[in-house]
């Protein structure tokens, strides 16, 4: 059985939809175009005319730093809508539910509310330093599981889950879930991508990001590696044109050579100085813990984190607080030199220590 016959079947029965033909040197009056536009801005595709469909170019550059096939790279607004694109291909609403850890990145449980899919979620445990538990997770798993997300390094907690435990979730939901191990921070870290699994299972799906080590957050540009068959149901659901010409454009010019070497030296300097934050942040009198972190960010515990926010933006320097199992941390991401040293101005002033 494939992974594909736990879509919905309404969604394994849609036709894509079906644009008008884009071919070079014609004239192109099947598409209800402009001739002409006032545009101003300089691109290589003239603005007047849709986009391709599905950018392949792109597809073609983001499979190449991926080190994937291009026919398993679909390119989405932002991982964010790879998120929800997989589960509205595989959740049912009031039937399917997805599992994932406690806590973890929002924006699962977001999108399986938004399609009415049960949530099942499993926590990670205080005592266990929010170690994502697989066997836990696995355990959670019923016949309506048709989605496990792991990101991995974990959005809060900056942790990378073991190669060994994502293959081994992998492999236990062969043919009964999609798994969906979201990279988004996995430059940062020292672990390899999973990406290489994608040819030998193909009940997974990695996500990856262009917002986070690449600079990108601005463009919206991400995409789900996987199994072609399942690719196919999601770009049935995604809108056509999705990505725009000036995003396709801006995004090819970031996968050159000369950007992605700047790039890699960005996210160098970053892990450097990710390093000497969380030690320095570690050695405030008010800092209970500090996670250790493969991500651009890093978890804190504090004695009281509701007034260090506070503290902090009233010096115009935001912190993320989340609340619930984590009342009494702080996410921290990291910024430039100027802007870790102004933050540790404002942590180090009499006011809150
Ligand atoms: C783990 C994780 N996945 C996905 C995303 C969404 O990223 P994008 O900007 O690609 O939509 C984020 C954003 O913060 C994230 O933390």
């Amino acid at each position: 059985m494939s992974i594909v016959n736990r879509a919905r079947p309404e969604i394994r029965a849609l036709k894509a939809y079906q644009a008008a033909e884009q071919v070079d040197d014609t004239i192109r009056l099947n598409a209800n175009e402009s001739p002409s536009t006032c545009s101003t801005g300089h691109f290589r595709r003239p603005l007047n005319r849709y986009p391709e469909v599905r950018p392949l170019a792109l597809q073609a550059a983001l499979a190449k730093r991926f080190g994937s096939k291009t026919e398993q790279v679909l390119v989405t607004r932002g991982s964010s809508e790879a998120i929800d694109l997989i589960t509205r291909a595989f959740c049912s609403a009031g039937q399917d539910n997805i599992v994932l850890p406690s806590p973890t990145f929002s924006m699962y449980a977001h999108y399986a509310a938004v399609q009415g899919a049960e949530i099942i979620q499993v926590p990670s445990g205080e005592d266990q330093e929010f170690r994502i538990n697989i066997d836990a997770m696995l355990a959670a798993c019923t016949d309506a599981t048709r989605v496990v997300f792991v990101c991995s390094p974990n959005n809060p907690t900056g942790a990378t889950v073991p190669r060994e435990d994502l293959l081994q979730l992998i492999n236990e939901r062969r043919n009964l879930s999609a798994v969906v191990i979201d990279e988004a921070y996995v430059e940062f870290g020292r672990e390899p991508s999973v990406v290489d699994l994608v040819d030998s299972h193909p009940n997974l799906l990695v996500l990856r990001t262009l917002s986070k080590a690449l600079g990108f957050a601005g463009a919206r540009c991400g995409a789900v590696v996987g199994n072609p068959d399942v690719l196919a149901l999601l770009s049935a659901i995604q809108a056509p044109y999705a990505l725009s010409t000036p995003v396709i454009e801006c995004v090819e010019d970031g996968l050159q050579a000369e950007c992605l070497e700047a790039a890699d030296r960005a996210i160098q300097a970053l892990i450097d100085e990710r390093d000497k934050l969380s030690q320095a942040i570690a050695a405030l009198p008010f800092v209970v813990k500090v996670w250790p972190s493969d991500a651009n960010f890093f978890l804190v515990r504090v004695l009281d984190a509701r007034r260090i926010m506070e503290q902090c933006a009233s010096h115009g320097v935001l912190l993320r607080h989340f609340g619930g199992e984590l009342e009494d941390c702080i996410r921290i991401s990291v910024g430039s030199r100027a802007e870790n040293q102004r933050l540790l101005q404002v942590l180090n002033s009499s006011e809150t220590t």
